[in-house]
């Protein structure tokens, strides 16, 4: 996805980790102030916010710079560096975030926990396929230390629940009530019997 805006300025990493602080690299650029690269960094993620939102058919992003601002999330997003005659271009998008569920497990048994949650999660058209949603998703789950089979996804899109089984083998799906999808495996560990 490519802007007139200069990425490189924005993101420092192939793969960089957004908070709320929703902060850009570089603190000037090109004759560009903090607060003015902040606004771009807010202009680049809402566009891509809104680009993945279109892809999964929803009504309204879910990512969004003021969003994330409000928020505990953390936003992976990837970039090519190169692209775009050197200005870079933004690849892809994934979004986490803790939220307070009532989980079922095998047993129908409900737990009320807080696991990381999977909320919005993007690569663009030209570059899907092509194993930079892996990247992403590697990225996420070694900076958030969890394993693949510990999270939950918010209404899984068919391309990313193959995504799950193709590359975590994560295909067993423990039903639940809300929107919310669990895999096996999701109960094993320790801190949820503590
Ligand atoms: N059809 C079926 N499976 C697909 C497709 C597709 N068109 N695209 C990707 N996949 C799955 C396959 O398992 C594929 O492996 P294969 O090519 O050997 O069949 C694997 O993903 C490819 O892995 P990556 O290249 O690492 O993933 P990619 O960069 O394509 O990103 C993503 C995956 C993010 C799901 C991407 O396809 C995408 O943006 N899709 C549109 C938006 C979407 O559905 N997002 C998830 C919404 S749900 C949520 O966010 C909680």
């Amino acid at each position: 996805m490519e802007f007139e805006i200069n990425v490189n300025h924005l993101l420092g990493n192939e793969v960089t980790k957004l908070d709320k602080k929703v902060v850009p690299f570089r603190k000037n650029a090109d004759g560009y102030d903090y607060q003015h690269l902040r606004k771009q960094l807010f202009t680049v993620i809402d566009k891509i916010g809104h680009a993945s939102a279109k892809a999964q058919g929803l009504y309204g992003p879910i990512t969004l710079a003021r969003k994330l601002e409000l928020s505990d999330h953390h936003l992976y997003v990837m970039k090519d560096s190169e692209a775009n005659g050197g200005r870079g271009a933004l690849v892809g998008i994934l979004k986490v975030g803790h939220k307070r569920l009532f989980v079922y497990n095998n047993q129908s048994t409900v737990q009320e926990l807080e696991p990381l949650c999977v909320l919005d999660f993007y690569v663009h058209e030209s570059r899907q396929r092509m194993g930079c949603g892996r990247k992403l998703f590697d990225t996420m789950l070694s900076s958030e230390n969890v394993k693949p089979q510990h999270l939950a996804i918010d209404r899984p899109s068919f391309k990313f629940s193959q995504f799950l089984q193709k590359h975590y083998n994560l295909k067993a799906v423990i039903p639940q009530v809300n929107n919310f999808v669990v895999f096996e495996g999701f109960f094993n560990r320790k801190e949820i019997y503590d």
